[in-house]
């Protein structure tokens, strides 16, 4: 193992939760993807952490959200910190004092796991480099994605802003399974480096079954192969797509993929579904208004009831007014969160709170 300083200090970072176009569902060995999958980083939803280190004979570490103990995620945290040990070896020697908080709410139904665990991998990337005796101090994102990646999969995905591709794909030969990579500016049109995501909370309770679980039931799924093979082609048709800016063609494959994710929990055994009514209305009144008003919006799912509208920036105001006619009373407390693409993680200063 390298050497480490044993020194008191402090690492802060704000990091985003992010959407999937291409699903990443399934796993192996050590949060391994199933398939290559592709994200877009999210503006306004966002976790910020700071994590202070004390030098101690006895690691360990205790976590705040919101400036309270919560102890209902210490196992999580823990299970995360035994993973990326090896990684990191001042974790042998020091105590951390882990504060969080997200700009959403935290039972809202969105995944906060990507935002949370990358902006945790953020912060002990940093403070790898200011406790090892190197002088690079710039931030080491292929490290930074690798550890999000140990906390939750689709964290890996979180530690750039812009689209994100995670997982082997052999059109790319940079690409892994073990970190994410940032699609290049490059290589995508205008169009869909300002996407509009507004995130309709269909049901904000509790899920019935975690993504841990329904990974799991991809292990022995009857469309297993199937589905590899499915986004495996989904990535390269979506690759194309975001370069040309098609947005029919987007729509189509978004939605095909939200509703293929949904169709696998469907058909795992045991079998299940996350879906709401009012998911299947939603999803519903959005076709209806492409095909006979063209209005230009689609829609993808996580894996649960909430409903993810995507649409141009440039369509912002007409498909709002829309949006709030149509929608937003499917909604439980007729909750929308509005936001976009965003430009990626950054790092807090030691006076910025973390709840600015
Ligand atoms: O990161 P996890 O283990 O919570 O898995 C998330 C999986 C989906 O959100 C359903 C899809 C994805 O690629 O983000």
């Amino acid at each position: 193992m390298t050497k480490h300083k044993q020194i008191s200090a402090t690492a802060s970072w704000e990091s985003p939760s992010n959407l999937a176009i291409v699903k990443y569902w399934g796993k192996h060995g050590l949060q391994e993807p199933l398939n290559p999958s592709i994200s877009f980083s999210l503006a306004a939803a966002v976790t910020r952490t700071r994590v202070s280190t004390r030098p101690s004979d006895q690691p360990g570490f205790s976590f705040r959200l919101n400036g309270a103990e919560k102890a209902g995620f210490n196992e999580k945290i823990a299970t995360f910190l035994e993973r990326v040990h090896s990684h990191l070896p001042f974790l042998q020697h020091h105590f951390l004092q882990i504060d969080s908080c997200n700009t959403f709410p935290h039972s809202s139904g969105i995944a906060s796991s990507a935002s949370s665990m990358s902006a945790l991998a953020l912060c002990l990337t940093q403070l790898h480099l200011l406790h090892s005796d190197k002088e690079e101090t710039a931030m080491d994102s292929v490290l930074a994605s690798t550890l999000a990646r140990m906390g939750s999969g689709s964290a890996a995905r979180s530690v750039y802003g812009g689209w994100t591709l995670w997982g082997r794909y052999p059109g790319k030969k940079e690409s892994s399974d073990m970190y994410a990579l940032p699609l290049e500016e490059a290589e995508i049109d205008p169009d869909f480096r300002s996407l509009h995501n507004s995130i309709l909370l269909i049901d904000p309770g509790q899920k019935a079954v975690s993504s841990t679980a329904g990974h799991a039931l991809m292990n022995h799924h009857p469309y297993r192969e199937a589905r590899v093979e499915q986004a495996q082609k989904n990535t390269e048709r979506l690759l194309a797509i975001l370069k040309a800016g098609e947005w029919d063609d987007f729509f189509e494959l978004a939605e095909n993929e939200a509703l293929s994710l949904h169709g696998l929990m469907m058909s795992s055994t045991p079998s299940y579904t996350l879906l709401h009514p009012n998911s299947l209305e939603a999803i519903h009144r959005i076709r209806r208004a492409r095909r006979e008003h063209g209005l230009p919006i689609g829609f993808s799912m996580d894996a649960g009831p909430n409903i993810h509208l995507l649409y141009p920036a440039h369509e912002n105001k007409k498909i709002r007014t829309w949006m709030q006619e149509e929608l937003q009373p499917l909604c439980a407390d007729k909750a929308i969160l509005h936001d976009q693409v965003g430009t990626g993680p950054r790092a807090l200063t030691s006076n910025q709170a973390l709840d600015e």
